[in-house]
C-alpha cells in the first residue's frame, strides 16, 4: 500500500520519521487515543503504515482496491446504499474464505468521490475516531483502503440504512412507531454522550438523520466521522474553526456566527433530530410554505407549551404515543435548541431525561384530524379550531420564522440581546447540504430566555 500518498513529500526526512515512530510508540504504551492532530500536524508527520498499528483498540484491516471492487460487484449501481459529501456507499459481502479472521458478513464500502469536496482529511478523521472509539451506538469500522489517490472505508453493514430514509420515506409503508422513535432518540443520545464524555472529548459536528444508521432491530449507530474534531484542550472553552462546515438546518447558530465549536453545538444538532423524530418533518424543506421551511423556526413556539403539543406531533403517529413522553420530549427538544449554548443540557442530561420515557405507556390514542387550510392562505398548519388563541400563535410563529429565516433577531429593544459582527470566512461543504454565507450582523441572546 502506498503510504507515501498521505505524507507531503516535503516532510519525508529521516529525522521526521524517527520522531514520528517515537511518538507512535509512546502513544501505544500510554494507551492514549491517537488524535487527528497527531497525524495531521505537519510538524510531526506520521507514516500511514504505522497508523493501523498505532491506533488503540482492535486492529483495522487494510484492504486493496481490487478486493473491495470484487466484493461490491465492481462498485455496481445495484449495490449502492446511499451517498453523501464523501462519496457513494456500496454494499459488499465477505465470503467465508475472504480473509482468515474475517467472518462471512455483509459490509458497507464508502468510496471517496475524487471530484467531490471532501478528501484525505475526512477519510483520516473517520479512521482516527471510528478506528479507536467503540460503543454500541457507533457504527463499527472494519478497515480501510488507501491506494494512490483512492480512499475507501469499510464498515459493518446496517440493515435498515439511515434514519433519514426510514423516517422520511414516502409510499405506503407504515410510519415509524413512537417506541421506535424513542429508542432511536435514546440510543443516538447515548452515542453522542459517549463521545462528549470520552477522556479526550470528541465533537461530532454533523449530527443529522442521514448520519444515524439503524441496524436490524433499529438500534441507532452514529456513522460518518469525517467532520468530527477533538474537543477543546486545557483551559480552552471551544475549538476555533476558520471554515464553517456542517449542514444547514442542523448547525448551531453560534457556530455559524463565530466558528466556535463546543459539545453544545452537537446538542443543538441533536435537538433538531429529536424534533424531526417528533414531527416527522425534515429540518429544512423548501417545498413547505415559507414560514414552515425551517422546522426549528416553525416549531419552537409550540414546544414550550404542552397545550400546543398537537400542533407539532407527527400526524402519521395517529395520536399513538405517550402523552407524558411527548410532552417531556418536546420540552427537551426546546432546551437543546436554546439559542444560548450554556442553557442547553449536556448529552448525559439528555440520556437521563429520555431513559424513563422508554417505559411510559400512557398512550393517548387521540385521533388527529387534519383540516386543510382555505386555499387562499399561505400556510398548511393543521387547525382544529378549538381553544387556541390564533393571534398569539401567529405572532410567535412569525417572530421565530423571521428570525430564523433571515438570520436576524431583535430590533425590539430587548436588553439581553447583543449584536455580534461575524468575522468568519465561510468556505463550507458537507453532505449534499446547503451552506449559508453570513456576512451581516447577527445577534445572539445572552441568557436562557428564548
Ligand atoms: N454501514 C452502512 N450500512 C448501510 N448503509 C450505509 C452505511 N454507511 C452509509 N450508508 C448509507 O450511505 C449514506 C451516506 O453515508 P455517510 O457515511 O453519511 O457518507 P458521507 O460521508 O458521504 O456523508 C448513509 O446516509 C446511508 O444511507
Ligand atoms: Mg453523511
Amino acid at each position: 500500500m502506498a503510504w507515501k500518498c498521505i505524507i507531503p513529500s516535503c516532510y519525508k526526512t529521516e529525522s521526521h520519521m524517527v520522531e514520528s515512530t517515537k511518538k507512535v510508540v509512546s502513544k501505544q504504551t500510554s494507551l492514549q487515543r491517537l488524535s487527528l492532530s497527531d497525524v495531521n500536524d505537519p510538524s510531526s508527520p506520521m507514516l500511514v503504515d504505522d497508523l493501523s498499528n498505532s491506533l488503540i483498540g482492535p486492529k483495522l484491516q487494510v484492504f486493496s482496491l481490487a478486493e473491495l471492487k470484487d466484493i461490491t460487484n465492481n462498485f455496481s449501481w445495484s449495490n449502492l446504499l446511499g451517498e453523501g459529501g464523501f462519496g457513494p456507499v456500496y454494499k459488499g459481502f465477505f465470503h467465508d474464505k475472504f480473509r482468515p479472521g474475517l467472518e462471512a458478513q455483509p459490509v458497507a464500502v464508502k468510496l471517496l468521490d475524487l471530484d467531490g469536496l471532501q478528501g484525505h482529511r475526512e477519510w483520516l478523521a473517520e479512521i482516527i475516531f471510528l478506528g479507536q472509539l467503540r460503543h454500541p451506538n457507533l457504527v463499527k469500522l472494519i478497515g480501510y483502503c488507501c491506494e494512490e489517490e483512492h480512499r475507501l472505508l469499510v464498515y459493518d453493514y446496517m440493515a435498515r440504512g439511515s434514519l433519514e430514509n426510514q423516517l422520511f420515506r414516502t409510499g405506503y409503508s407504515a410510519s415509524m412507531p413512537w417506541s421506535t422513535r424513542m429508542k432511536i432518540a435514546y440510543g443516538a443520545a447515548k452515542g453522542l454522550a459517549f463521545l462528549h464524555e470520552a477522556d479526550n472529548p470528541v465533537i461530532y459536528r454533523d449530527f443529522k438523520t442521514s448520519n444515524i444508521l439503524l441496524d436490524a432491530d433499529y438500534t441507532p449507530k452514529l456513522s460518518d466521522f469525517g467532520l468530527a474534531k477533538d474537543g477543546p484542550e486545557g483551559e480552552d472553552t471551544h475549538v476555533s474553526t476558520t471554515r464553517i462546515i456542517g449542514t444547514q438546518g442542523y448547525a448551531a447558530p453560534e457556530y455559524i456566527m463565530t466558528g466556535h465549536l463546543t459539545t453544545k453545538s452537537d446538542v443543538y444538532g441533536y435537538g433538531v433530530v429529536l424534533l424531526e423524530l417528533l414531527t416527522g418533518k425534515r429540518s429544512i424543506d423548501r417545498n413547505r410554505p415559507n414560514r414552515e421551511q425551517s422546522l426549528v423556526a416553525w416549531a419552537r413556539p409550540f414546544l414550550k407549551d404542552p397545550q400546543k403539543l398537537y400542533r407539532v406531533m407527527d400526524p402519521k403517529l395517529e395520536g399513538q404515543f405517550s402523552a407524558k413522553g411527548a410532552q417531556r420530549a418536546t420540552a427537551l427538544a426546546y432546551k437543546c435548541l436554546s439559542r444560548r449554548p450554556n442553557c442547553r443540557p449536556t448529552m448525559t442530561d439528555v440520556t437521563n431525561i429520555l431513559e424513563p420515557l422508554l417505559e411510559l405507556d400512557d398512550w393517548c390514542f387521540v385521533p388527529f384530524v387534519y383540516i386543510a387550510p382555505p386555499p387562499d392562505r399561505d400556510e398548511n398548519v393543521s387547525k382544529d379550531y378549538s381553544s387556541i388563541n390564533e393571534k398569539e400563535i401567529e405572532s410567535e410563529e412569525e417572530k421565530d420564522a423571521n428570525e430564523e429565516n433571515t438570520g436576524r433577531r431583535g430590533g425590539r429593544g430587548r436588553g439581553w440581546r447583543h449584536r455580534i459582527k461575524s468575522t468568519m470566512s465561510f468556505v463550507t461543504y458537507s453532505d449534499m447540504s446547503l451552506y449559508k454565507k453570513f456576512g451581516d450582523n447577527l445577534e445572539a441572546s445572552n441568557n436562557c430566555v428564548d
